[in-house]
């Protein structure tokens, strides 16, 4: 997107941010275009997933109102103390590919955050859709010292580090999904992706990915399971800057604390959020599916399955948790 092209759109956006229809010719004269280029930007910002109404001798008006992020409303919800900077970007590809593109050495706790992703994704290379300003998009670089095989659990620990922002925000009865979902009422609330870049046997370089659903527009299709956001889940509804400043707080304290005591503090807290506690479900292992009732996790972060033989751990990115 051209620097004058996103001006326009930002522009745009603060008009029709009050929530009112607006006529595209009133648009169009307040921002010094056409109509026509009024209705093209339109069309891109549907594109990228805001809701927008369109009536006829009306105008347009937002399907919901529109909680852009703010940095320094963000701010006011992190600790001063926070060791790096915090990028908040417009339409990206992928706030985890960005951090990973960065050829600078980042500090630990360097954020980024997007109001929009057209490549967000998933474990797999599963697709994470990501409409404009409806969730949070959110990726932290943290460099381990210790390499790979420290980091066995860590997608536990970030699971648990946004339960208590959440339950921070005054949202209650999220639960965990092994290895990486957030859930409540049984559906997707957020899911975290986790890329770790190094060599075996040195020091690595991880992103950690969240994606959070706030007001996703109610007529999404692509999500191939039962989603739920926090507009469902938070009266009135949670403000996005002050979720993300205590986000970024609570991963920048549990990443601290994994780094130094690795996944033992989190373990009870994990247990306690547990979605499948001793239920009955299948472990997809790549074409393999063993079937049992789930008995939370071990020591290591490994999901415990019982069988006719036992229990046993299971672990590896390579395995998926289903109900049965
Ligand atoms: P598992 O992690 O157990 O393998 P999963 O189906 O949740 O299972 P992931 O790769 O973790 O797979 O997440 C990607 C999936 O999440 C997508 O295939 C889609 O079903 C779902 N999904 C995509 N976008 C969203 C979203 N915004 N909110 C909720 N769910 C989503
Ligand atoms: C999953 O459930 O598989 C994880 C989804 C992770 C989505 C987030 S959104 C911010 C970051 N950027 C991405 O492209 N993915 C993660």
């Amino acid at each position: 997107m051209s620097k004058s092209s996103e001006l326009v759109r930002g522009n745009l956006l603060s008009i029709l941010a009050d929530n009112k229809f607006h006529s595209g010719e009133t648009l169009g004269k307040t921002l010094g275009i056409s109509r026509a280029s009024i209705s093209n930007h339109i069309k891109v910002f549907s594109s990228l997933g805001l809701d927008i109404y369109s009536v006829t001798g009306k105008g347009y008006r937002l399907a919901q109102p529109l909680m852009l992020l703010n940095l320094d409303k963000i701010k006011e919800h992190f600790l001063s103390t926070h060791p790096a900077e915090i990028e908040v970007l417009n339409v990206i590809g992928s706030t985890n590919q960005y951090l990973k593109d960065k050829s600078i050495e980042l500090k630990n706790g360097h954020t980024c955050l997007a109001e929009a992703q057209t490549a967000g994704r998933g474990r797999h290379g599963r697709k994470w859709v990501s409409p404009y300003a409806a969730s949070l998009y959110l990726s932290m670089h943290w460099s381990f010292a210790g390499g790979y095989a420290v980091l066995g659990g860590l997608s536990l620990a970030i699971g648990v580090a946004i339960v208590d922002a959440l339950n921070q925000c005054g949202v209650k009865g999220v639960q965990l999904k092994w290895p990486n979902d957030i859930y409540a009422q049984g559906k997707k609330l957020a899911g975290v992706l986790i890329e770790v870049e190094g060599q075996m046997g040195s020091g690595c370089q991880a992103v950690i990915g969240v994606g959070l659903n706030v007001t996703l527009p109610k007529n999404i299709e692509e999500i191939g399971q039962p989603w739920i956001d926090l507009s469902q889940l938070s009266d009135p509804l949670i403000n996005r800057n002050t979720l993300a400043g205590t986000l970024v707080n609570e991963l920048t304290k549990s990443l601290t604390l994994f780094e130094s005591s690795g996944l033992e503090p989190f373990i009870a807290k994990w247990r306690a959020l547990d979605v499948y506690a001793n239920q009955g479900v299948k472990l997809i292992i790549g074409q393999q599916t063993v079937t049992g009732v789930s008995r939370g996790i071990d020591a290591n972060g490994a999901i415990l399955l019982e069988t006719e033989q036992g229990v046993k751990a299971y672990h590896g990115g390579e395995i998926s948790v289903r109900p049965i």
